[in-house]
């Protein structure tokens, strides 16, 4: 039996890798994306995963993209809430758009995800949930206020979820990337970039496909001990 499981921003970078390792892993895929059609549509034609286009930060267009996935594919029994964006200032510099975009995408975006599939994955006493965090939820950051808020706001979210699904077969997990070689990080400048690697251990970024693995683990229906975890995948830059 394949399993349905929908990535949120699994179009590119991250996203897409885990949407093409749960594929490879048996799993029937939708993946989600914001608004690049191109990417979007590249991504489909190698991989063979429906995309389908609403932005996490609407509940109604959420939900109604959700159940369009349900319609296509069936009940979703994984959900990975990967979708992400930063919006980077200094705190002094920092204005109340840049907090609410960041807020609404990753934290209350996570919610929409996820909210609208959670009675199905009751009702049917089976669920995985994976939210993708970040090294900077665990640390903080320079001119990450709003990012690191909701980053580490995932690891409440999952610890809570774990608690209130465990009796009925869903976990709930997050995994906490260092940085890893996207578009998100590649758009720093390259100075800033090589500043990075110089604190990162192991000597590199992270590939989109050392963050895939852990969500295919978290994912497996033998995983269900595994409830209210973080993964760190940092290449030992940070250690809690
Ligand atoms: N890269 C890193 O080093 C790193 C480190 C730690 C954590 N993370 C986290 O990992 C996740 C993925 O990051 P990434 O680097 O792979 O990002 P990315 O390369 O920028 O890709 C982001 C994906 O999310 C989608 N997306 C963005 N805003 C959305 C919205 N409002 N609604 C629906 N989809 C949306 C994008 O869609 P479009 O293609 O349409 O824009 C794209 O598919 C994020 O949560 C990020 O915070 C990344």
């Amino acid at each position: 039996m394949s399993r349905v499981a929908l990535v949120t921003g699994g179009s590119r970078g991250i996203g897409a890798a885990i949407s093409t390792a749960l594929k490879d892993a048996g799993y029937h895929v939708a993946a989600t994306y914001a608004g690049n059609d191109e990417a979007a549509a590249k991504f489909t034609e190698s991989t063979g995963i429906k995309t389908y286009k609403w932005d996490v930060a609407d509940y109604d267009a959420s939900k109604a993209g959700i159940a369009k996935v349900e319609a296509d594919l069936g009940p979703i029994e994984v959900v990975v809430a990967n979708a992400g964006i930063t919006r980077d200032a200094p705190f002094h510099k920092m204005t109340p758009d840049q907090w609410h975009e960041v807020i609404n995408t990753n934290l209350t975006g996570v919610f929409n995800t996820i909210h609208p599939i959670w009675p199905g994955m009751r009702e049917r006493k089976f669920g995985r949930v994976v939210v993708i965090s970040s090294i900077n939820g665990q640390k903080g950051q320079f001119a990450q206020v709003n990012y690191a808020a909701t980053k580490a706001g995932d690891l409440g979210i999952v610890k809570s979820l774990a608690q209130e699904g465990a009796r009925a077969g869903i976990t709930a997990n997050a995994i906490c990337p260092g940085y890893i070689a996207t578009d998100m990080v590649m758009a720093v400048p390259e100075k800033v970039r090589e500043s990075i690697i110089a604190q990162i251990p192991a000597g590199r970024l992270g590939e989109p496909e050392d963050i895939a693995r852990a969500v295919v683990f978290l994912a497996a229906d033998d995983s269900s001990f595994i409830n209210g975890s973080t993964i760190t995948a940092n290449g030992a830059q940070y250690l809690t």
